[in-house]
C-alpha cells in the first residue's frame, strides 16, 4: 500500500493506493470515528459491485453502517440529489463528529462532500473513488458541487476529505470509455509540469487502458502526488497554480457546451481535445512548437480519444463554441484566462488572448 498526504496544516490528510483496500476499509476508518458509526453513499452502477465489500468490512471493525444508492449519473448531483442525501442523512442520525463515505464517481464524491460540508454545519467524509477520473483527480482537493440549470458545478464549497481510499482494483468494472476519459485527466499532469511523465503516459498509456495494474498502480500515485502538491500550494485556486489542473478545460467546456452535457462526450474525452486545442492554439500564437502540439495530439488519438472538432464530433463555428467559453466560471473581469504552454510539460496561464483570437483559430481548425 502506498501513503501520500495532501498537507494542509491542521486539515491535512492521507490519500491510501493499494490493489484490495476496499475490504480494509474497516480498520482505515476506525481510528478517525468518534463513535463507530458510519453512512455510505454510493450509486447504483457501483453497489451491485462495491457495496457488500465494504459494509462486510465495516462490519468486521465494529462499524455500525446504513447505505443509501442513488441513481448513477450527473443528473443526481442537482438539487434534487442534494435534498435527498441531505434529508436522508439527518433522518439516519448523523452527527458533526461522523464520517460519511462517498463510494463511487466524481458525481458521487462531489455530491456528498457538498452535503458534508452544509449538514448541521458540516461534517467530515471519506473519499471511496471508484473511477479512474475520480481516483486520480476529483476525490482530493476538496472542490465539491452540484449543478444546476445555469451551468455545472456552480453551487458548492471547497471542503476537504478525511480520507481519500484509493483501490485500483474498482477500475476492473468500469467501461472502457470511462476509462479513457479518467486517462485523459492523467496524462494531464505529464502536460502542465512533468514531460518525464508523459513520455511514460506515451509508453505504458494503452497497457494501462488493456488492465495493466503495475501501470495503473503507478499512473494513479503519481497522478495524486502531483494532484496533491499543486492543493498544498494554493488551495482556492487564487495563485494560478491550481488554475493549471484546468488545461484543456476551457475548450473543452465548449466541446460539452455544444454536444449538451451529454453521453455524446464525457468530461475528460472533451478535456482531451481540448489539450490537443490549447496546445495547437499556443502553437499559432508561437508560444509553442508544432512538433509538441503534433506529439500531444498522436498520444491521445492512438489511445481513442477525441483529438480534434471533428473527432470531438463537433463542427460548430469559432464564434459559436468561443460564446460558450464567454459563460466559463473562471471568466475574471470579463477576461477568460486560458491555460497555455510553451511546450509540453510548461503549461501557465494567461488572460492575453480575446476570445475573438479563439474563435479564429477554432475557424481555421474546423476540419
Ligand atoms: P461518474 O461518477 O458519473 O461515473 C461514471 C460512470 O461510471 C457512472 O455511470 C458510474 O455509476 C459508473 N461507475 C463508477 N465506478 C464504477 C466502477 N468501478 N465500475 C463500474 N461502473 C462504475 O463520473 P466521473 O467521471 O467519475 O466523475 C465526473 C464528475 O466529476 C463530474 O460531475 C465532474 O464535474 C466531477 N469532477 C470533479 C472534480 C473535483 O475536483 N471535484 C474534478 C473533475 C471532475
Ligand atoms: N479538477 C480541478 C481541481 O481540482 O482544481
Amino acid at each position: 500500500m502506498e501513503r501520500l498526504t495532501v498537507e494542509l496544516g491542521s486539515r491535512s490528510y492521507p490519500i491510501l493506493i493499494g490493489d484490495g483496500l476496499l475490504a480494509a476499509i474497516g480498520a482505515h476508518a476506525a481510528p478517525l470515528l468518534k463513535r463507530p458509526r458510519t453512512m455510505i453513499v454510493t450509486d447504483e452502477h457501483v453497489a451491485p459491485h462495491y457495496l457488500a465489500v465494504v459494509e462486510a468490512s465495516l462490519a468486521g471493525a465494529g462499524i455500525a453502517h446504513s447505505a443509501l444508492v442513488l441513481p448513477a449519473g450527473e443528473g443526481t448531483k442537482s438539487w434534487d440529489g442534494l435534498a435527498r442525501l441531505t434529508e436522508w442523512l439527518i433522518g439516519e442520525g448523523v452527527e458533526r463528529g461522523d464520517h460519511v463515505i462517498a463510494l463511487g464517481g466524481g458525481v458521487i464524491g462531489d455530491l456528498v462532500g457538498f452535503a458534508c460540508s452544509i449538514v448541521k454545519r458540516g461534517c467530515a467524509f471519506v473519499q471511496v473513488p471508484t473511477t479512474l477520473l475520480a481516483q486520480v483527480d476529483s476525490s482530493v482537493g476538496g472542490k465539491t458541487a452540484i449543478n444546476v440549470p445555469a451551468g455545472k458545478n456552480l453551487i458548492g464549497a471547497f471542503h476537504q476529505p478525511a480520507l481519500v481510499l484509493i483501490d485500483p482494483t474498482t477500475l476492473a468494472t468500469l467501461p472502457r470509455r470511462e476509462l479513457g476519459a479518467g486517462y485523459a485527466e492523467v496524462v494531464k499532469y505529464g502536460l502542465i509540469d512533468d514531460v518525464a511523465f508523459f513520455a511514460w503516459c506515451e509508453d505504458h498509456g494503452a497497457a494501462l487502458l488493456a488492465g495493466d495494474s503495475a501501470a495503473r498502480h503507478k499512473a494513479i500515485a503519481h497522478s495524486v502526488s502531483a494532484k496533491a502538491r499543486i492543493v498544498a500550494a494554493d488551495e482556492r485556486e487564487t495563485q494560478d497554480v491550481r488554475a493549471l489542473l484546468n488545461l484543456g478545460h476551457s475548450f473543452g467546456h465548449a466541446l460539452e457546451a455544444e454536444t449538451g452535457y451529454s453521453d455524446r462526450l464525457l468530461h475528460g474525452e472533451a478535456v482531451a481535445a481540448g489539450m490537443v486545442l490549447a496546445h495547437q492554439f499556443s502553437a499559432a500564437n508561437g508560444l509553442c512548437s508544432r512538433e509538441d502540439a503534433a506529439r500531444v495530439r498522436d498520444h491521445l488519438a492512438s489511445v481513442d480519444l477525441p483529438h480534434s472538432l471533428a473527432s470531438a464530433g463537433v463542427n460548430s463555428d469559432g464564434a459559436t463554441l468561443s460564446g460558450h467559453m464567454a459563460h466559463d466560471k473562471k471568466v475574471r473581469g470579463g477576461k477568460l484566462p486560458l491555460i497555455l504552454t510553451h511546450g509540453i510539460g510548461q503549461s501557465f496561464v494567461t488572460d492575453e488572448y480575446g476570445l475573438d483570437r479563439v474563435a479564429a483559430f477554432l475557424d481555421g481548425n474546423a476540419a
